[in-house]
């Protein structure tokens, strides 16, 4: 496993790579993550994880200072995974340069979380927009987890004629159901409780067609969630909200539990 610092040393040494694929991290590794980095293996190749906790996607400070950060054990997770390449740039250097492409933002990057997370979304496409230009991978491995993400993206790299291709993950969830993420190291027993609970309600409203928003509010709140900043609906196709819960739409949410905030969709 090759860990770099530097773009221009990476660059030299992925210069005659034909087919890398590229997984794009935070840190503060899981099995969802882990799950990306098996895939990323699955094809022919090599592969690239980055680590870097991007200041710029973080619209609130302290959220950004708590955030989980373990590099040694990042790089014994990724040493074990046999990952080729590990890209840890430099905040004030991955920052310095000016990308040839400017970023691509969808209009359903104001919804959701874009709503209530401003810059949010501008920030993460900032950095991908750069490692995209940096690493010029084949592929790029997300999880529907940032459903919204995923999809913003996507549209970035359509819209900006960008080779690389987006493959899709499916969510990874601990053996309680809720979402793998980086967040859930800060939670304690009784919140882990509480996003459990809302895991199995939701799963069980997905199968239902019809439904009230304000009731499954109701009953969240119920489970001893004191903030939600969104609860809805949004059909797949259109990015609207959408009365019919379908395969061709998704619940989505966003909560608090204690000053942790999570996301999933169903
Ligand atoms: O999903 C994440 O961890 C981040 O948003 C990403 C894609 C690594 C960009 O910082």
């Amino acid at each position: 496993m090759k860990i770099f610092k530097n773009k221009h040393k990476l660059q030299k040494a992925i210069l005659n790579q034909k087919n890398l694929s590229f997984v794009p991290t935070m840190g503060g590794l899981h099995n969802g993550h882990i799950s990306l980095i098996k895939k990323s293996k699955k094809f022919k190749g090599k592969n690239i994880v980055s680590i870097f906790v991007n200041p710029k996607q973080f619209n609130n400070k302290k959220d950004y200072s708590n955030y989980p950060r373990n590099l040694n054990k990042d790089l014994s997770i990724l040493k074990k995974l046999k990952v080729d390449y590990v890209f840890i740039p430099n905040k004030r250097k991955i920052f310095s340069f000016k990308p040839k492409n400017n970023i691509y933002l969808d209009n359903f990057s104001k919804k959701l979380c874009g709503s209530f997370r401003k810059g949010h979304f501008e920030g993460v496409l900032n950095i991908v927009n750069r490692f995209l230009e940096i690493i010029n991978p084949d592929r790029i491995l997300l999880g529907v987890k940032d459903y919204q993400q995923l999809h913003l993206i996507k549209q970035h790299i359509a819209k900006r004629k960008i080779k690389t291709i987006v493959v899709k993950c499916n969510t990874i969830r601990e053996k309680n159901g809720m979402a793998c993420s980086t967040r859930n190291k800060l939670l304690n027993k009784k919140q882990t409780e509480i996003g459990s609970k809302i895991y199995h309600y939701l799963k069980k409203i997905r199968k239902k067609p019809v439904y009230s928003i304000n009731k499954m509010k109701e009953i969240i709140k119920n489970f001893g969630v004191k903030k939600i900043d969104y609860l809805e609906v949004f059909s797949l196709k259109t990015h609207k909200k959408t009365s019919l819960i379908n395969k061709n739409s998704k619940i989505f949410i966003a909560y608090y539990l204690g000053n942790i905030r999570l996301i999933d969709n169903f």
